[in-house]
């Protein structure tokens, strides 16, 4: 093989990806003899026999993160890494490791292909019944996925993002019981849990997102600090921030209602709703929370900026909050993420003055109101694709009869998360197996769809059960 050659096939190599990408998405929303996947199929095959004139195969392989397409690793570029990741998970949940092209490819052994490999993730044993089901195609070869350990490494994933999540809840707990008793806070260890927040969220975004259904009514303000910093970094890596922002953006959210250590306990935790003298105490926090961080820390850059944010969290976009500005001017951008995920977390906690939280939809569809008054709108777009129509613990009915939990969003397919069963079409509860909505059946339909989403406390459940 020439350098030429070489160079040709690391061109095409990208292109060949997102076919493939383009290819299964299509076939999951439309139906196989569809007239664009028909000319898909067709473009796909003539493209791969053009790369065959100086291959003899063409082997596409997923090791690990990377693919490969005859040996030589694939650069991801921007426009193409939906596509990319979007494969790669495809890949992982059929067990598939690689594909290998031959020379006699036709139309209809792609077709086969791409409908076989569709049905597989659903089944128990997915490359095994892949495997029988291709192994006449002349033109198609598949072999297993090499990483045999990958449900070990699932779990790993899972108790590093628990424990991350759990050191960020403790070290806000800590923090706050350091203010109280006037201490001065170690900086450095926050900073150290927050990156790594920040790392975990980058790469397990869904699955730390989905920590934040945990929330503690003893224990609400660390809870709330926590999941607040949570949703507030997974925004900001949504908006395009920085990891060195990220980090920033993570540590002044924790601190945002710092100046609640100053409320009165009969106040914070008062069963039924506050009086107007109440309210006004309450409504002191921003200002008292600005006051206790100038007075734990030097006037440092960080010290400022979740000032700023403790001070204006509540001030609204139009300024029709707390405090009330003298001269008024926009919220810092800090400011404005953390409202949008300050109010989120608090509508859907139960606290003591309001006993039932609101579900996830309907805070997001009550928050929706408010857009252009109370929260920046564009922020809230990014904030509303990032949780998904129906966030991760919204319970949900389904047509099949069953009730499930959404587990993981679908970012191209709002409306088709994963979700665990809990009770099967005959309401008997369920062990929780996790099934994805995108799965069809023989005749091409969607096996499973959302009729509505329920009311988590009629059935009182416990998410944490669920999650942890
Ligand atoms: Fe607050
Ligand atoms: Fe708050």
């Amino acid at each position: 093989m020439g350098v030429k050659e070489t160079t040709e096939l690391q061109g095409g190599a990208a292109d060949f990806i997102n076919q493939i990408a383009v290819l299964l998405r299509t076939a999951q929303i439309h139906s196989m003899n569809n007239h664009a996947f028909v000319s898909l199929i067709d473009k796909f095959v003539s493209s791969a026999a053009e790369l065959l004139i100086n291959e003899k195969t063409l082997a596409l392989e997923l090791r690990g993160e990377y693919f490969y397409l005859n040996d030589f690793r694939v650069r991801y570029s921007p426009e193409c890494v939906m596509n990319f990741d979007f494969l790669l998970r495809e890949f992982r949940k059929a067990e598939l490791g690689s594909v290998i092209i031959k020379p006699g490819l036709v139309p209809e052994d792609m077709k086969t292909f791409i409908r076989v490999f569709i049905a597989s993730s659903f089944l128990q044993r997915p490359f095994d019944s892949m495997k029988g089901e291709l192994s006449s195609l002349p033109g198609l070869e598949i072999r297993k996925i090499r990483n045999v350990s990958e449900e070990n490494a699932d779990l790993d994933i899972k108790k590093l993002v628990r424990k991350t999540y759990f050191s960020a809840v403790s070290y806000t707990k800590g923090i706050f019981h350091s203010v109280r008793s006037g201490e001065k806070v170690n900086l450095k260890k926050a900073k150290r849990v927050v990156a790594s927040l920040v790392d975990r969220l980058v790469e397990q975004e869904q699955l730390l997102l989905g920590m934040t259904v945990i929330k503690d009514y003893d224990e609400y303000t660390y809870y709330h600090s926590a999941n607040v910093s949570i949703l507030s970094v997974a925004l900001g890596h949504k908006l395009g921030l920085n990891r060195a922002m990220l980090i920033e953006l993570g540590m002044v959210a924790i601190f945002h209602d710092i100046g609640k250590i100053e409320v009165p306990h009969e106040i914070l935790n008062k069963p039924g709703s506050l009086n107007d003298n109440e309210w006004g105490v309450m409504k002191k926090h921003p200002q008292w929370g600005v006051r206790s961080l100038l007075k734990m820390r030097n006037l440092d850059d960080l010290t400022v900026k979740a000032s700023i944010v403790a001070f204006e969290h509540h001030v609204n976009f139009n300024l029709s909050g707390y405090p009330k500005l003298k001269n008024p001017s926009a919220t810092d951008l800090f400011s404005r993420i953390v409202t949008v995920a300050d109010k989120y977390d608090a509508m859907t906690s139960a606290r003591v003055y309001s006993k039932v939280p609101i579900s996830q939809d309907k805070a997001l569809s009550i928050m929706m109101e408010t857009t252009g008054k109370e929260i920046d709108p564009l922020i809230f777009k990014f904030f509303v694709n990032m949780i998904g129509v129906y966030p991760i613990g919204t319970l949900v009915m389904l047509d099949t009869n069953e009730i499930g939990i959404v587990y993981e969003n679908n970012h191209l397919f709002l409306s088709r998360p994963r979700v665990m069963i809990i009770s099967d079409n005959r309401g008997d509860l369920t062990k929780g197996r996790v099934t994805d909505l995108m799965e069809k059946d023989g005749n091409d339909a969607y096996v499973r769809t959302i009729i509505k989403a329920m009311n988590l406390k009629q059935f009182n459940i416990n998410l944490a059960d669920y999650f942890l």
